[in-house]
Formats: C-alpha cells, structure tokens, sequence
C-alpha cells in the first residue's frame, strides 16, 4: 500500500510517500519521494525555535511539499487546481493517489503539530482515506530502519528483532529510555527529570556564544579538542558533574550540568574574551559528561533486562562521540541501530514508517479524525 506521512512537531516541515509491504516484523518499504524543509536559518536570529513562526512556515510549505511528492513520486494524476497558502484540497484533485495517511500528533510543539494534523485531515476527507496518528518518538525509534538518499529515494525493511530491546531516545525535546519486551509495546524506565540532553547542548553552545542548533556546534568544537588532548595534557583542566549517574533508577538530569557550565563561564569572564582554545576544552568537557550520564544508564539497562536489541533514535543520536561510547557497550553482545545522519534529526520519514507498522498492528483500524488532537506532551 501507498502512505504519505507528515510531519510539522517543531522546526521541521517534512512529507514522504512511501510503498510498503509486509506485516510488522517483516515490512518492507520503498521510498518514492520525500520533500523536507527545515527552518533553522529563520530561528537563529531567536537562539531557538520561535513557535509563531514555526506554526506560519509550516502552513506555508505544506501545500508546496505536498505538490513536490506528488510530483517526484508521479502520483500526481490530477491537474493541480489554483494554490493556496495552507489549503491543501485546493491543489489536489479527489482521486486518492495513496491509501493511508500518517501523522504526527504529539509530542512537540501544539500549535507546530494542529498545522500537520488539520493539512492531514483535510486531505484524508478529499481522498476519502484512514488516517493514522503517529507518536513522534516511536517516529524516531523507527528511524533506525529507514534508507533514504539525496534524491529522496531509497528501499529497506524493517528486519526482526531480538526481544526485549530498548530504545535511546535523545532529542531537543526528550531524553528517554524506552523498554519493549514485546515488539511495537513500549515502556518508559527512565527519562529526564528536566532539560533534554540536545536542549542542554542547545543552551550551553548559547551560553558560549555559539549559534542554534547547538549539539552540532559543540560536538563539532569538541571532536577537534579531543583529537588535540590524546596529544598533550591540557594546561586548563576542570571536571564537570555527571547527574544522577550512580542513582539506582534509569532517569537523568541536564539542568545541573549546563547550570555548572554557566557557573564556569561566568567566572571566566564575558564571553566574548574567551578564546576559541579554551571554548574547545569546556565543549570538551561538556559533551564528555552528557554523553557518560546516557552511556552509564544504558548499559546498566541492557544488564537489567539483559537487552538483546538497542535502538538509538533522536537528533542527539548522531553525536559522533555518543556513536563511539554506545558501540563500545554494545559490541559482541548486543545488536545496535542507529539511524543514517539524514533521518537522525526530524523527518517525515520516520513517521512513515511508525504509521504503516501501528495500522497494521490495529489491523488497519483508525480512530476517528475528529478524535486526533495534537498532543504536545503524548508519552509512548
Ligand atoms: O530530534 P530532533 O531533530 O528534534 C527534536 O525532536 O527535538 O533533535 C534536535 C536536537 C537539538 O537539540 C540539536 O542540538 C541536537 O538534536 N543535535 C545534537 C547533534 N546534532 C543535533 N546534539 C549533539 N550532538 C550532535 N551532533
Ligand atoms: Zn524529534
């Protein structure tokens, strides 16, 4: 079946049409167009994403991507009639081109997720087709499987996994441990109790003057410290805390961490007279900590509940450190997935995916359309 998934939670604007077979633990899926925007030009000049105009841009792309993946995928059967910002059913003709319909409701930001989910409705009615909700994490776990290339085309499929498995999920908005001891069945056994791990590296990397998104930014700076520090010790040494990395429970805490980052900086002096060096050492430092609080907490889940599968999802996943430390936990022992850098921030993609596997899984059932209501805070 052809499914067209959309996805509008924060900066992102993202649809993708898909061809999918199988059932949920043997899915395959070929790409036949996918169409993204991003938006982080327009929120730098905020430190951050700005909702009111996250919400606008989202309007304003929608009904454009949407002719685009019509058009990649050749499914556009219909002469498009007049456009209109954010009036999808004007530009496509009644005839369904795809049979299902995925998109996110939550988690994010609402007035981010209302603009996906009304374009969704709209069209699901004028193609008379289900459509389906999907969580924006289980959206990132599922990422891992996805293929895609810089055309926009791609062919994978979801292979079988071990069981029980356990999902990593870092992002700007969540920093999760998720447990499914039954394929497509989660459980949250641990999660941040304050800042997300990518919303800690956000605020650090502008507490040094570094622009938006921040976890590139201070990996980046400390990918090249790291380098440097196998070769000589550093004269400007410092230790930062790691939150509750010896607590018994699988949670974690961020807000500590950049509050001892400001600490630093402050004692420093402004930030405009700290150099370059010393801002590579304090990245250093910084993503040294954050990544051991994920790393400690992980392999002391996969013992737990003597994990065969991991799955590591999210924006933070593309962390090339976080990379390196999670294979060392993992290797011989247990399978790992990460997701291919295009599809480790938010995409449409992932959403596809996710969608095709919930409606299979419901055995093609699809709560009502006036049912889904964006969800800003929705737990897997
Ligand atoms: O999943 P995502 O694209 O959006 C949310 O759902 O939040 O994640 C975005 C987050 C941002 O906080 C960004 O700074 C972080 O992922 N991020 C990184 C890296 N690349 C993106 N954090 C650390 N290291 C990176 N290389
Ligand atoms: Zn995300």
């Amino acid at each position: 079946m052809k499914i067209l998934s959309i996805e509008t939670s924060c900066d992102d604007t993202g649809i993708t049409i898909m061809e999918a077979t199988g059932g949920i633990t043997n899915a395959s899926f070929k790409v036949l167009a996918d169409s993204s925007n991003s938006q982080i030009k327009l929120h730098i000049p905020f430190g951050g994403v700005y909702p009111a105009l996250a919400k606008r841009e989202h309007a304003k792309n929608l009904p454009i991507l949407l002719e685009e993946v019509l058009k990649q995928s050749k499914l556009d059967k219909k002469a498009p009639t007049p456009k209109g910002v954010g009036v999808p059913t004007a530009s496509v003709g009644n005839e369904a081109p795809v049979d299902l319909i995925a998109v996110t409701y939550g988690p994010g930001l609402e007035m981010c997720l209302w603009e996906g989910i009304v374009f969704a409705k709209e069209l699901a009615k004028k193609w008379d087709i289900p459509l389906m909700p999907v969580d924006h994490m289980e959206g990132h776990a599922c990422s891992v499987f996805g293929k895609k290339n810089e055309k926009g085309k791609g062919k994978f499929n979801v292979p079988k996994i071990q069981m029980p498995a356990l999902a990593l999920l870092v992002s700007g908005g969540h920093t999760q441990l998720v447990l499914s001891k039954k394929w497509m069945q989660y459980e949250i056994i641990g999660e941040t109790l304050d800042d997300a791990v990518g919303e800690a590296f956000d605020k650090v990397a502008r507490m040094m003057g570094l622009p938006y998104p921040g976890g590139p930014e201070i990996s980046k700076l400390a990918e090249e410290e790291r380098i440097k520090e196998k070769e000589a010790l550093s004269a400007f040494s410092f230790t930062l805390p790691r939150p509750m990395l010896h607590t018994k429970n699988f949670d974690f805490s961020y807000s500590g961490l950049k509050t001892a980052v400001l600490y630093m900086l402050q004692k420093i002096g402004p930030v405009e007279n700290i150099s370059e060096e010393i801002k590579k050492k304090i990245a250093l430092e910084f993503e040294n900590a954050a990544i051991e609080c994920l790393v400690y907490k992980t392999s002391k889940a996969i013992e737990k509940y003597k994990i065969k599968t991991l799955l590591v999802g999210g924006g933070v996943s593309c962390n090339a450190h976080l990379q390196r430390e999670i294979k060392k936990i993992t290797k011989g022992k247990v399978k790992l997935f990460v997701p291919d850098r295009n599809l480790s921030g938010d995409n449409s993609l992932m959403i596809g995916i996710a969608g095709y596997l919930e409606f299979i899984k419901n055995k093609k059932k699809v709560p009502k359309p006036e049912t889904i209501k964006a969800t800003g805070n929705l737990k897997l």
